[in-house]
């Protein structure tokens, strides 16, 4: 990752498919004078996408596609990450899998938050499972996106405790309170 640093933030995009809540706090994180980072684009396959009022409240950039014909889509979205010159790519909540060979052009520069302690529970529906296997820790992972969903190297995780109390719903909300806290930190040990 050295040679992504230097006296300026790296231009990066977001990728969105809902709320958009690690959008924000990303975007919040960006703007602390010690953030590696600038976010310049906000891309969303869902135009309904409720993160994309993040575009007009902070003035970033943002494109909708719903990537359904891919091939010409994701070389679309390609054309405009290099016109805006865009170095590095944060999934958060981007429920669309990427191409192999979009992954390949930015190779080692798209970075996933994942909403379980991988290698367990990779793709959807986590929470419903650690709680159905009677787990009692729970947790997120910021890794790096290959081909493989789910697969690529884990940067950081953060564990969350699950009580018998806890329903899919409530044990969201704790683990998403703590992927605010680790996305900003992982992206700090990427380019440190
Ligand atoms: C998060 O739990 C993320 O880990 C998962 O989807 C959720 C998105 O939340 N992939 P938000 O859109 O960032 O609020």
């Amino acid at each position: 990752m050295a040679k992504l640093i230097g006296p300026k933030k790296v231009k990066t995009a977001v990728f969105i498919s809902g709320t958009g809540s690690n959008l924000k706090n990303l975007i919040k994180f960006s703007k602390i004078k010690s953030s590696p980072l600038s976010i310049d684009l906000i891309f969303s396959n869902n135009s309904k996408a409720k993160g994309l009022k993040f575009s007009g409240q902070f003035n970033i950039k943002k494109y909708v596609s719903s990537l359904k014909n891919s091939k010409l889509a994701e070389t679309k979205i390609l054309d405009l990450l290099k016109k805006e010159n865009i170095q590095f790519i944060c999934l958060a909540g981007f429920m669309k899998i990427l191409s192999k060979s979009f992954i390949k052009k930015f190779n080692g520069k798209i970075i996933n938050i994942h909403p379980s302690l991988l290698p367990k529970y990779k793709g959807l529906n986590t929470h419903t499972k650690a709680i159905q296997n009677k787990d009692k820790i729970a947790g997120c992972t910021v890794h790096f996106v290959t081909a493989k969903l789910d697969s690529g190297k884990i940067i950081l995780q953060k564990k969350v405790k699950i009580y018998k109390k806890d329903t899919p719903t409530s044990l969201a909300k704790k683990v998403l309170r703590q992927e605010h806290k680790l996305y900003p930190v992982a992206i700090k040990k990427i380019f440190n």
